[in-house]
Parts: structure tokens; sequence; C-alpha cells
């Protein structure tokens, strides 16, 4: 069963008690979290105190997604505000094995991020302590970008090592995701799929995320 994480990246910041009540009541299974520093990616966003303030409210698990420098240096503020996945990306660590098994020794599952760029085959080493890949599906930085197509080859590729070596890795991708690909993306192996602007640009985010839920 396909999970479905909602970006608030694209909500209105102003209305995330709204936001986040909205999806409280929805079908959605994760509530994704964009932290984004302004030096990783070209763009700041939010960081700990606010996702503690969300998770106050939340009914759903945090799934989050660090787009930041060196993330060890802040991980333990991410994992006390009260994220149930935390990923980092794999182009901004240094050490990736000790920041995956801090965060997994804290009860918090693990995941690493892939660029667009960075081919699947550099996580062989990593792949067995890694609960979750996050295949980045646009440049990160920004929501509401075009979907880059070549992602199906590696969201598959990725999906052959995990099955070849009988791990329990889950694929998220994140970025360009909507109701027109969604069935091919399932199909190509994803269990977690990741969107914003197609649930917060619609005037029904409610219904577009139960039919995010329906397809098989
Ligand atoms: C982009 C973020 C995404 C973004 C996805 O860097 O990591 O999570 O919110 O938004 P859409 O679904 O609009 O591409
Ligand atoms: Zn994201």
């Amino acid at each position: 069963m396909t999970k479905l994480s909602s970006s608030i990246l694209n909500s209105n910041f102003l209305d995330l008690r709204s936001t986040i009540e909205m999806l409280n009541e929805s079908d959605t299974d994760y509530i994704h979290v964009d932290v984004m520093d302004g030096n990783y990616v070209p763009n700041l966003t939010i960081g700990p105190p606010i996702i503690e303030n969300i998770k106050e409210i939340s009914k759903k698990p945090l799934d989050v997604h660090l787009m930041i420098i060196d993330p060890d240096k802040h991980i333990d503020s991410y994992i006390k505000s009260g994220a149930s996945i935390l990923t980092v990306h794999y182009e901004a660590c240094t050490h990736l094995n000790r920041t995956i098994n801090y965060t997994k020794d804290r009860g918090v599952k693990a995941g690493v991020a892939l660029n667009p760029h960075t081919p699947v085959g550099v996580l062989e080493e990593i792949l067995p302590y890694t609960d979750l890949v996050l295949i980045m599906t646009v440049n990160p930085g920004f929501g509401g970008q075009e979907f880059i197509n070549s992602s199906f080859n590696k969201i598959r590729k990725l999906k052959d090592l995990i099955i070849k070596h009988n791990y329990n890795t889950l694929i998220e991708i994140d970025g360009g995701a909507d109701l027109s690909n969604a069935a091919e993306l399932i199909n190509a192996g994803v269990d977690i799929i990741v969107a914003g602007t197609a649930i917060f640009h619609s005037n029904d985010p409610l219904s577009v995320i139960s039919s995010f839920k329906k397809i098989k």
C-alpha cells in the first residue's frame, strides 16, 4: 500500500494551524516538512521551533526532510522536535553511516536523500542501515517544479537493488508528483509519494489527498 506524505512547503505558513488541522482530518499518511538552510539549497524555510509547534497539534507522523549542510551539527534538535522520519542528503554528509546510526539509535527512522544527479549505486554500502531512500525527482529547493522523467529508471534500479539484497528499505520520491504520474510511480516501486503543489494549489486539498490514496 503506497503512502502519501503531504508537503506543507507550498501551503500558506501564516495558516499553519489550519493546514495541520486539515491534514489531521485527511487520508495523508505523513506530513512532509522541508527544512532548507539557504546554503545547501537556494531557499530558506523553517527549523526546529516551528516543527515542535507542528508536532504539538499533528495527529500524523512528521516526515522531516533536511536540505541543510552538515546535518550532524543540528541533528539533536531535529530529533527532539518530534520527527518520525529524518532524512539527510547523501551529498551533505561526510560520515553518513554515523549519521544514520545516530538517528536510528534515538528511535527515529533514518532516510537518505539523493539529488537528481546522484546515482543510486553510491548507496551500496549504506543501504543495509537505511530505513528509507528519498529520490529527489526535482532539484531540491522549491515546490511546483516539473518532475524529472529519468527518475523512473532510477527508482527501478533502486527497487532492483533492494529486492536483490532482500532489504526492508522504503523508497520515497519527492518533487513534481501529481495525480497523473502517481500510478506509474507506484508501479515503479515507490512506497511513499511526497506531494505539495498538487495538494495545496488545488481548490480541494482533501479530495486530492483521497484521490492519491485511491490510486493503485
Ligand atoms: C523540494 C521539496 C519538496 C517539495 C515538493 O525541494 O523537497 O518536498 O515541497 O513539492 P511539489 O510536490 O510541489 O513538487
Ligand atoms: Zn521534501
